[in-house]
């Protein structure tokens, strides 16, 4: 059946706006088209909205709910421990079990900190970095993106608009978004050249750009940004907060055999709570008990931890990351396919259960190919989709969870492709 209002989600949208800025509780999910959709609840690969349409879901809640919604294993989790309180502001035994759980993912580390979002522990990860070599700026690459906080939040889509600064935000702090230094991901003698004899405390980067494009490393690179690092004592972080127990238990570090000297993780560790940790060696870590200030009320929080737990037992069952990337593999080609069938221009690439899809482009390599694709065209497609069952991602990124099934998959490449067939001429055909 094709979807022509959703008449529950308008009235609880004009509603929220009302009390709530923007109507949505982060600014991007504003831009939704036609309007943000609200949810009534969700149950594996599936969500329910206010009028009682399901839909296929590919947002997981923009990646963390890689076991689906409702999972019993993590739902029993959450209620054994809230049963006991929320948080206690001390030690508890989850504290413990977690953490050995993710250090079991990442052997070539020792140490964590917890925290709640994969902004701040970005953060943390970049005051260790300065904490341990004293030095202040960093380098990060166009199209990476780090969180919201000053700092990072510079050289991700390039300014705001009509602003000469790097910087993002309005509001966003000069001084803190010049530490600074972007470059251009895949070039190695740039970033020796900034490296040498510079003040550079860390390098931080999507070891696969799922931010802009879904786009995998240069052969060799991730080795040679190892190197260059490892010959200035330049402090490399990986943020895996997409890519970590997503492309594989034990992340991109598992995946490209590439070890950093600190990795910040986020999303999926916890299907859907909010926990964010920074793992690495502890001659760094315990920088957090000497001079680095890591703080924060619901760091480590018991119900949190606990399902973390659960979350990592479940994906750490034999044959998970084979599932997950064969579905991925699926949904790409068949999205592929379709394009190439109906005559319309567009990339898709894949990396494990992370797929992106681009309009009016031939191939997404680099960030500026990303940058050229027709999004205007991707949002009239992602409309189509929402009236036909499929919930996905603006910006064209699909996020694929456990609880999808290759019938699910092969659901969705035909609804694509009545989507493509049926929209106006010149879809995709670029601008
Ligand atoms: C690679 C990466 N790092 C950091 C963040 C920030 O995480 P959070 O939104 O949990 O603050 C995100 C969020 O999408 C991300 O994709």
């Amino acid at each position: 059946m094709l979807v022509t209002e959703w008449p529950k989600s308008m009235e609880a949208w004009t509603r929220t706006k009302r009390s709530l800025a923007g109507g949505v509780s982060t600014g991007l999910r504003a831009q939704a088209r036609p309007h943000p959709i609200f949810f009534s609840g969700g149950a594996g690969a599936r969500l329910t909205d206010l009028d009682g349409n399901t839909y296929l879901d590919y947002v997981l809640g923009w990646g963390p709910n890689i076991i689906g919604h409702g999972h019993p294993q993590l739902v029993a989790a959450v209620q054994g421990q809230i049963e006991h309180g929320a948080t206690y502001g001390s030690g508890h035994e989850f504290e413990y079990l977690a953490a050995e759980a993710v250090l079991d993912a990442y052997p070539a580390f020792d140490r964590l900190v917890w925290s709640n979002s994969g902004s701040e522990a970005a953060q943390v990860a970049l005051r260790i970095a300065r904490g341990a070599t004293g030095r202040q700026h960093f380098v990060k690459f166009s199209g990476h993106y780090h969180g919201w906080t000053d700092p990072v939040l510079v050289g991700y889509r390039g300014g705001r608009a009509g602003s000469s600064s790097a910087a993002e935000s309005l509001g966003q702090s000069e001084n803190a978004s010049r530490d600074a230094v972007v470059l251009e991901w895949g070039n190695l003698d740039d970033l020796r050249a900034t490296l040498t004899g510079r003040d550079i405390a860390a390098v931080v980067l999507e070891p696969v750009l799922c931010n802009s494009g879904v786009i995998e490393p240069p052969d060799g690179y991730l080795e040679g940004v190892r190197e260059i690092c490892t010959e200035t004592g330049t402090v490399l972080i990986f943020d895996e907060v997409i890519t970590g127990f997503r492309l594989a238990f034990g992340g991109a570090v598992e995946k490209y055999g590439v070890v950093p000297d600190l990795a910040v993780l986020g999303k999926a560790i916890a299907g859907g709570l909010p926990l964010s940790a920074v793992v690495g060696k502890s001659e760094l870590l315990d920088l957090t008990q000497a001079g680095v200030v890591h703080a924060g009320t619901y760091n480590g929080n018991p119900v949190v931890l606990a399902g973390a737990l659960a979350t990592l037992d479940v994906l750490k069952r034999e044959g998970t990351y084979e599932r997950l990337d064969a579905l991925g593999r699926r949904l790409a080609s068949g999205l592929g396919d379709q394009l190439t069938r109906h005559g319309v221009v567009g990339a898709v690439n894949q990396v494990g259960p992370v797929v992106q899809c681009a309009l009016g482009v031939p191939a997404v390599r680099t960030f500026t190919e990303f940058m050229g694709a027709d999004t205007k065209a991707y949002d009239l497609l992602l409309v189509e989709l929402l009236r036909r069952g499929v919930f996905a991602l603006p910006g064209g990124r699909w996020y694929l969870s456990t609880e999808h099934t290759e019938h699910d998959i092969d659901t969705t490449i035909r609804i694509f492709g009545e989507v493509v067939s049926v929209s106006s001429p010149g879809v995709g055909e670029g601008s």
